[in-house]
C-alpha cells in the first residue's frame, strides 16, 4: 500500500468511528474533496503532489472526529503530526510541512507559506464548488485561484443571508 492509501485508511477509520453518522458523509465529502482540489492545485503550482494530497485530506480531521469546529486548524495541526508519526513514513521535514499548513488554513485574509496557502485556496475552492454558486465570501481570493486555473468568471456578491 502506498503513503497516500495508508493516510486514507486512517482518515477513513477515524470517519467511521465518528458516533454521529450525519458528521461522517460530511467528513468524506469535504476531506476528499479539498484533497482533489489539493492534487489539482498542487500540479499546478509545481508543489509537492502527493503531501498536498495528504494536507487536504488531513486538514480537518479535528472537526470531524470530535465535532469541534473552534480552534480546529491549531488542533488539528497537531492531530495531523501524531498521526503521521505515528505511521513512521514521513520524514520530519514532510510532517512539518503538513502541521504547518493545516494551522495555518483557517487564516483567509494572511499570506502564509505556498503549502498554507494551497490548502487555504484548495478549501475555499471546495466551499463555492459545493454550493455550485461561487457566492461565498472571500470573494477576491476565489476570483485569484480561479484565474490561477485560467477560469474568468463574474462573481455575485456574498448574501450574508444564505451562509
Ligand atoms: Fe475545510
Amino acid at each position: 500500500m502506498n503513503r497516500l492509501e495508508l493516510v486514507r485508511t486512517e482518515i477513513d477509520s477515524i470517519l467511521l468511528n465518528q458516533e454521529n453518522v450525519n458528521v461522517r458523509p460530511e467528513g468524506y465529502i469535504h476531506l476528499y474533496g479539498v484533497a482533489q482540489n489539493c492534487t489539482l492545485l498542487a500540479v499546478k503550482r509545481g508543489l509537492d503532489v502527493e503531501l498536498c494530497t495528504i494536507i487536504g485530506l488531513l486538514h480537518d480531521i479535528y472537526t470531524y472526529k470530535y465535532e469541534y469546529v473552534k480552534d480546529h486548524a491549531l488542533l488539528g495541526a497537531v492531530e495531523a503530526e501524531n498521526l503521521l508519526r505515528d505511521l513512521e513514513i514521513f520524514t520530519d521535514e514532510e510532517i512539518e510541512i503538513v502541521r504547518n499548513a493545516i494551522s495555518h488554513h483557517s487564516d483567509k485574509k494572511t499570506k502564509h507559506d505556498k503549502y498554507s496557502e494551497l490548502i487555504t485556496d484548495a478549501d475555499l475552492l471546495h466551499n463555492s464548488l459545493y454550493m455550485a454558486s461561487f457566492e461565498i465570501k472571500h470573494r477576491k481570493r476565489l476570483k485569484k485561484i480561479l484565474k490561477g486555473l485560467g477560469i474568468k468568471i463574474k462573481l455575485k456578491k456574498f448574501n450574508e443571508e444564505n451562509d
